[in-house]
């Protein structure tokens, strides 16, 4: 294998810098020319790319989002889209591929492997960690520590003026983020998609915790089947006469950020283990960290099997109901 290629693809998530600098740099090592094409797929179609050295990667291992860009591309959908990318993959004789995104990222790398005859190799990165084969996906970590510390700001005004707060935070399809989140900042509730939410049952709680002060914080996961937070907190307020009720979305500053230690870690351990896998052979998998072991899934696993939140955990939230 002389030329890998490798993008980020999908929604950033912090740590992918630090995969990109392990991927290039195990490359370098083996002799092999690692060639990051920028903005994800958009940039394979439309030939734009570095053979990357060392220098393109210093320095970048505490940085959030990604140096190569990202996109998420309707065009590499379709055939068209993806010969042009085969073209410019074909015209720089690349013999393996690397692709750090989601699913829907994984997908379009599959497609790409079969319809090219190269070896792909997927690594999850998505502060939504809903990635099936692995416990973590790059970028979780340092997102959930993102809110919890915007909640504990949160929690002060909260505090200060007896309110209840709906917080939104980024989940579309996934709880992951909400519920872990809910348990570490000690939040009354979580609203998550993987759980039918009823308003008044919601209500009734919140009135048997905050009393009339308030002063309760519900984590909402932005995909809830109840809606998003303000949705909901308009649908609550009239069930609270007696209470103020606010809602705060946490949105985009949940993807940024320097990744934590742990992202840092799992997003160099995976490069390096993706590169390797390339070398043994491996085709058509997706890294994962389960118990701390490294090992691969296939793609089609990885895309078409559910990964959902421990509901288990549901119960801790509610095992810790605040008793007026
Ligand atoms: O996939 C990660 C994610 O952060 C989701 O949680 C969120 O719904 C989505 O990306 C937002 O994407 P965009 O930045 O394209 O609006």
């Amino acid at each position: 294998m002389k030329k890998i290629a490798l993008i980020t693809s999908g929604g950033d998530a912090p740590g992918m810098n630090a995969c990109v600098r392990a991927i290039v740099k195990s490359c370098l090592v083996k002799g092999i020319v690692p060639v990051g094409y920028y903005d994800g797929y958009d940039g394979m179609m439309n030939n734009r790319f570095k053979e990357m050295k060392t220098e393109d990667v210093v320095n970048i291992i505490q940085r959030g989002g990604t140096v190569l860009g990202t996109a998420r591309s309707e065009e590499f959908k379709t055939v068209e889209g993806r010969k042009k990318a085969i073209e410019s993959l074909r015209q720089n004789e690349i013999d393996g591929f690397i692709c750090i995104g989601g699913d829907g990222s994984f997908t379009g790398a599959s497609v790409l492997g079969d319809e090219m005859s190269i070896p792909v190799i997927g690594i999850p990165g998505t502060i939504d960690n809903d990635i099936y084969g692995t416990d973590r996906t790059i970028g979780f970590d340092t997102a959930m520590n993102t809110v919890v510390t915007a909640v504990d700001k949160i929690k002060d005004t909260a505090g200060s003026h007896h309110r209840i707060f709906l917080v939104e935070v980024m989940g579309r399809d996934a709880g992951f983020i909400a519920l872990e989140t809910a348990i570490a900042s000690g939040a009354a509730s979580v609203l998550i998609p993987e759980e039918r939410s009823n308003i008044e049952l919601l209500a009734e709680d919140l009135r048997s915790q905050g009393k009339r002060r308030g002063n309760l914080i519900v984590i909402v996961a932005e995909g809830d089947d109840a809606g998003g937070a303000k949705e909901i907190h308009s649908k609550l307020v009239p069930l609270m006469e007696g209470y103020t009720l606010r809602y705060s979305i946490l949105g985009h500053i949940q993807r940024g950020g320097s990744p934590s230690a742990f992202d840092r870690i799992l997003a160099t351990r995976m490069g390096v283990y993706a590169v390797e896998s390339l070398l043994n052979g491996e085709n058509n998998m997706v890294v994962g960290s389960l118990g701390d072991k490294l090992h691969l899934t296939p793609i089609k696993d990885a895309v078409s099997k559910e990964s959902i939140p421990d509901l288990e955990h549901l119960k801790i939230i509610k095992a810790l109901k605040t008793v007026c």
